[in-house]
């Protein structure tokens, strides 16, 4: 939910409130409402601001703040507010009551009220409505009781209850210190000097070799020295990896927007997906790492938002395919109420692998000792780490908090997995997995999105109907008009709009209509014929335009597909239309209202 960076070193030309800031940039999609920095000065010395990071930028000294030419440490904090609203006070970093401590922090301290009154009694003093500020208290606190810096963080990070990733500095020494536990931390191996962040792009630019926290480990950070140890201070072997992007991927390539990059990206990102996994000639599907998993008896899907529609989407291949599959929002999967017995698969569908209640509900599941398979995007996330299995979508970073290309990604996957868990495969399934993305491309190119986005700005509202493989679709592509527009978006399946929804349809509420796959086409015409008495405007999606053409405003042509695949197709218009109609709206598109990347609270 929030971005934490960290730099201890001597920043090869760059100050390291210079390095701070670049990463905090890098990180501000994990949250936005407020940001800050703490340089390792004496005092220590904290900057930070209520708003995006333009407002800390412009709160910034003109001169250098500490750590010069000679190097230092410092600690950075983009917020995403779960403990009182944004404001200057609430911003990271916090510090105790002499400011020889600054602490950052993401999740949330679950005792923090019963810490702070026992602080308060002992004196100190508390600025802001945070559960963060404990923790500066709580490592002055212990200080008191021994001066070793190292264990005094230790001990204060022992009676957290809760997640965290935190990270601390003390006045006039350039040591950072972190522990993570239930919310990620990573660390950088630099040349000049040493990185600590939420997520890797906050550091990428400067090393691409990485070491990721585990829960209950700590770590300290040095100019010249990176040492993970446990809690007990025991120093622990840590693996080094290399991270496989680079920091143009991260960027924007010229795109105006994230997003519009990674909705381009798209062919790119299943090409990745299926590197290597499925075999034209022979038409069969190998997932290496899926290798040691047997056909389960049943599947439960757990997901939330977008991953959801995907999971959706996905356990409707895996019941054709003659697996029982039921999909569960995360935040309600209940292990107690609908029982894993053996055989039973728990699949965990998340782009960030970091979602909080995506995590919930894979715990209960391995507590209850079902199997549990991680489908997501980020290497080395708590998902992929938690699991028993773990299956990458290989979409690459996706910054914009509005996931795209993950999603088509997610469906691939998907459409692999079935194939793998059912050991059922044919030459149609994998040449039509091997075109997409070239079909996607060929959407991309020639789609009337920016027109029907100008066409309907001034709509009331929009809704998404589809059905069989499209209604998740449906659903997917009003989130994304909801979450970037702020207007009014509802996704049906398709039969469902007489039951209740279509008493909204009026003549200025466009009815996107996905009309794919010759099964389903008939009987979703019939409901398109529904809203044309409404006098509603129709936006086809369709790999059948004429036939469908005089029943709509406009079409927005997909390509001829399988028909499990066409909704992938047509889910690219979707995704087009909400751009431009956001563009058209002058919202903020990578960084919706509200909205964080990664969820990290349940
Ligand atoms: O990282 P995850 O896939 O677990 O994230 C789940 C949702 O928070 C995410 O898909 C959200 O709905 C997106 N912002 C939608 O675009």
């Amino acid at each position: 939910m929030c971005g934490i960076v960290g730099y201890a070193g001597n920043g090869d030309g760059e100050t390291v409130l210079d390095v701070l800031m670049g990463g905090l940039s890098d990180l501000e999609y994990r949250g936005y409402d407020s940001a800050g920095v703490a340089i390792a000065d004496e005092p220590v010395a904290v900057h930070k601001r209520s708003g995006e990071l333009t407002a800390l930028e412009e709160a910034l000294p003109d001169a250098d703040v500490g750590g010069g030419a000679a190097g230092g440490a410092g600690i950075g904090h983009t917020r995403w507010s779960t403990h009182g609203p944004p404001s200057d006070a609430n911003a990271h970093p916090h510090t105790d009551c002499e400011e020889q401590v600054a602490v950052v922090h993401n999740g949330i301290i679950e005792n923090y009220e019963s810490l702070r009154s026992s602080l308060a009694a002992r004196g100190h003093e508390f600025e802001s409505d945070t559960d963060t500020e404990v923790v500066p208290h709580l490592i002055e606190a212990e200080l008191a009781a021994s001066a070793d810096r190292e264990a005094a963080f230790r001990r204060a990070v022992g009676r957290l209850e809760g997640s965290y990733a935190v990270a601390a500095v003390y006045a006039a020494d350039e040591t950072i210190y972190a522990a993570r536990h239930e919310s990620p931390l990573v660390l950088g191996i630099g040349e000049d000097g040493h990185y600590l962040a939420s997520d890797v792009p906050a550091f990428i630019e400067h090393t691409d070799r990485v070491i990721y926290l585990d829960d209950g480990e700590f770590a300290r950070v040095t100019p010249t020295s990176v040492t993970v140890t446990d809690e007990r201070g025991t120093v622990l072997d840590a693996d080094v990896d290399t991270i496989e992007w680079d920091a143009e991927d991260a960027g924007k390539s010229g795109y105006d927007h994230y997003m519009l990059k990674e909705i381009h990206e798209q062919p790119e990102a299943i090409r990745t997906c299926l590197r290597g996994r499925v075999e034209e000639l022979t038409g069969s599907v190998t997932v290496e790492e899926l290798d040691d998993l047997d056909r389960p008896r049943v599947v439960h899907l757990v997901a939330c938002g977008t991953s959801y529609h995907a999971a959706l989407y996905g356990a409707r291949l895996l019941r054709e395919r003659g697996i029982p599959a039921q999909v569960f929002l995360a935040s309600e999967y209940d292990v107690e109420a609908i029982p894993v017995t053996d055989g039973t698969l728990v699949v965990g569908v998340t782009q960030s692998g970091e979602t909080a209640d995506t995590l919930s509900a894979l715990r209960a599941a391995n507590r209850a000792r079902a199997e549990t398979l991680a489908l997501t995007n980020v290497v080395g996330s708590s998902a992929a780490r938690e699991c028993d299995h773990v299956m990458y979508i290989r979409a690459g970073p996706e910054i914009s908090v509005a996931a795209t290309k993950t999603f088509a990604s997610q469906q691939v996957a998907l459409a692999m997995l079935s194939s793998v868990l059912a050991d059922e495969s044919s030459h149609a399934f994998v040449g039509a997995l091997r075109a997409l993305p070239d079909q996607i491309q060929t959407v991309l190119d020639d789609s009337l999105a920016p027109e029907v986005a100008a066409a309907y700005v001034d709509a009331d509202a929009y809704f998404f109907i589809g059905r069989g493989y499209a209604a998740p679709v449906a659903v997917e592509g009003a989130l994304k008009m909801k979450e970037i527009t702020y207007e009014h978006a509802e996704g049906f399946a398709a039969g469902e709009l007489k039951h209740g929804p279509l008493a909204l349809v009026t003549e200025n509420t466009p009815v996107f209509s996905i009309l794919t796959g010759d099964d389903h086409l008939g009987k979703t015409l019939g409901n398109v014929k529904e809203v044309e008495a409404r006098e509603a405007p129709v936006i086809a999606i369709s790999d059948a335009p004429d036939r469908v053409a005089r029943h709509a405003d406009f079409v927005l042509e997909v390509p001829e597909t399988h028909r499990w695949f066409a909704p992938i197709l047509a889910n690219v218009q979707l995704q087009l239309v909400a751009y431009w109609t956001a563009t058209e709206l002058g919202r903020s598109i990578d960084k919706p209202r509200n909205l964080a990347k990664s969820v990290t609270v349940e």
